[in-house]
């Protein structure tokens, strides 16, 4: 949540932050803001989008090599001008903006109060950058020094850029719980939330770990430890282009995304299946394998898709694998006392790598020393720093905030691992190992034949854009795909939305249908299929309005249904990867007809990193 730039170089610092800012749009976007130095600091900062920023800045001084620059999504203090980001401290000597939360800031504040500091914004951060000062002006030390020790008087998380008009050439960073990457070219240095605002510029890139602070001075950047010890940080190339994070002609990144998702897929197993589809290899895996497949017990731990992901898993892994599995939200894993034992196994799924509910539960875990691993998108990000082994979805960058290709990219890697364990442990013969993974490769072009149904979903859409409420039901491995079908709904629409077990809707939701409940019923061709059935002919006694996904070529449901969406024929351990396909491309129809900001949806941001 919140996006922050920063640049010190020689060339023009506002367009490079303004730039930086629209590719970090995604974290949060109620306010933005923009502080620049050339002699004397100057602040510009509105509510609303960054786009408002640009317009506001129109016609005023935006020369200065070095500047930093905030998206905001808000955790205290309402969406409005002052509470946006940069805050500049009461006598004017430091300019701050953070990603994070300050937790012990009604301490600071009310002690900072008693000095006579005054506060114009109801922030958080307004409080961290009065303390630097206050530090720097108490105590006569450097700013430097002053950023040093205030940081060390906080509980809670932080990414912070800091610039000061008495050291005017100089940047601070700081790290502790929100990501921070820092650019590195001749003479100059980038800082971004996440190294999207960086590629064009340069591909060498520092990823800042908990506790780091840097400072860049004279074209030198020094990074050290908050107590000042030297630190020597790893340089890493990024291997990530330009085009992936552009909309390539498409009116969305949403819609660019789902449409990316047989590339994606592939890109996901791509040099894992054998070339002659009878093989399984995880390189990521390859430390942890013996203790994976002799678990007791798999916890998978994540937050919104990438908890249904887990679910999807769930029943992939107990069902081929026979490994008990239990999925929980990190959030609120982190805070009960979860009896873990070491023959357990932690998989942290997240698609940011950042998620902060999802961090904590790692460290939970490793507190009972309790292996973990992590299923993650974002190469270079905290959660695949911070665990024992991992497998990267490969997806790409994910720039909508309702995450699709990264769902079906997390469902296609722990497909993988479901299949290889089942193999491992001899729970699946090679016959039907080898089938599942000729299934799995042959998904991409399934896809990519159900994404010509694109009008067709279209048209349906239209005949629900103004429902008020709408019910998923599935059974099995696609009930997970039924909570994710509403999530989406939600997310980008406001349409109230519940996902249910099929069976389930018995036990409460049937009494809410009548003839204005759209209902997406998941029925392709499984085990459940007649159970499935018999839940329409439910449904329809009761006037409901039914949406089926359907197997290619069904009868038996379709002269049942209202409308069917096909899906092509595949074994119903993929099923998922298939049936969620309509479900994403109905939820961005309804919200375009609805007029809807896709992208970027009202009060959420992409990457959760506040609890
Ligand atoms: C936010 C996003 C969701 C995402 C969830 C978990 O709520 O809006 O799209 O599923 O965070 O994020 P993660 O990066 O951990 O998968």
């Amino acid at each position: 949540m919140c996006g922050i730039v920063g640049y010190i170089g020689k060339k023009d610092a506002y367009p490079i932050l303004i730039n930086g800012l629209k590719r970090l749009e995604y974290r949060g976007y109620d306010s933005a803001g923009i502080a620049l130095i050339n002699g004397e600091p100057r602040i510009y900062k509105i509510q609303g989008k960054v786009s408002d920023l640009e317009n506001f800045t129109k016609g005023k001084n935006i020369s200065g090599t070095i500047g930093i620059a905030h998206t905001r999504w808000a955790t205290h203090g309402e969406p409005n001008d002052v509470n946006a980001h940069p805050h500049m401290s009461e006598n004017e000597h430091f300019i701050l903006i953070h990603n994070g939360i300050i937790e012990n800031y009604s301490k600071l504040k009310k002690r900072l109060e008693d000095r006579g500091y005054t506060f114009k914004s109801e922030t958080d951060t307004e409080v961290l950058v009065n303390l630097i000062e206050y530090i720097y002006l108490k105590g006569k030390v450097s700013v430097e020094i002053a950023v040093r020790l205030a940081l060390t008087k906080v509980v809670g998380a932080y990414g912070v850029l800091v610039i000061s008009k008495d050291e005017p050439e100089q940047l601070i960073a700081a790290r502790n719980g929100s990501p921070l990457v820092i650019g590195i070219n001749k003479d100059e240095y980038y800082f971004a939330s996440d190294a999207t605002p960086i590629i064009e510029y340069t591909k060498s890139v520092i990823y800042m770990n908990d506790g780091d602070f840097a400072i860049i001075k004279k074209g030198n950047i020094n990074v050290k430890t908050l107590q000042d010890e030297p630190l020597k940080p790893k340089i890493q190339q990024i291997d990530l282009d330009l085009e992936s994070i552009e909309k390539g002609g498409y009116e969305h990144f949403m819609l660019k995304e789902i449409f990316e998702q047989p590339k994606a897929i592939q890109d996901t197993f791509r040099g894992r299946l054998s070339s002659k589809l009878d093989n399984i290899v995880l390189g990521g895996l390859h430390e942890i394998i013996e203790p994976l497949a002799n678990a007791k017990r798999i916890i998978m731990v994540g937050c919104g898709t990438s908890w249904h992901a887990g679910l999807v898993g769930e029943y992939l892994i107990e069902e081929y694998a026979r490994i008990p599995v239990e999925v929980e939200y990190g959030s609120e894993f982190r805070y009960r006392k979860p009896v873990l034992y070491k023959d357990d196994i932690l998989i942290a799924i997240s698609q940011s790598g950042e998620t902060a509910d999802t961090l904590a539960a790692i460290h939970l875990a490793k507190e009972y020393d309790v292996k973990v691993l992590g299923i993650c998108n974002v190469v270079g990000s905290s959660i695949p720093r911070e665990t024992d082994a991992g497998v990267y979805t490969h997806a790409g960058p994910e720039i909508g905030v309702a995450s699709t290709k990264a769902f079906t990219a997390q469902v296609t890697v722990l497909a993988m691992m479901a299949f290889l364990l089942g193999k491992k442990r001899n729970t699946i013969s090679q016959e039907k190992f080898e089938i599942l993974v000729k299934e799995l490769n042959a998904i991409p072009e399934k896809i990519n034949k159900l994404l010509k149904s694109n009008d067709y979903i279209l048209s349906i859409a239209k005949k629900f854009s103004q429902a008020k409420n709408f019910l998923y039901l599935g059974r099995g491995n696609l009930f997970p795909v039924a909570l994710e079908g509403a999530l989406k709904l939600k997310e980008i629409s406001y349409i109230h939305a519940e996902g249910y077990p099929a069976a389930e809707m018995k036990h409460g939701p049937i009494a809410l249908i009548d003839e204005n409940m759209p209902i997406v019923v998941l029925a392709t061709k499984d085990k459940s299929y007649e159970k499935i059935a018999s839940n329409i002919q439910e449904i329809k006694a009761r006037s409901g309005v039914v949406i089926a996904i359907v197997t290619k070529g069904d009868t038996v449901i379709k002269s049942m249904s209202d409308f069917v969406i096909e899906v092509p024929e595949c074994d119903e351990a993929l099923a998922p990867l298939l049936t969620v396909i309509p479900l994403q491309l109905l939820s961005y129809h309804i919200a375009v007809l609805r007029g809807c900001n896709v992208d970027q949806p009202r009060n959420l941001a992409k990457s959760v990193t506040v609890e």
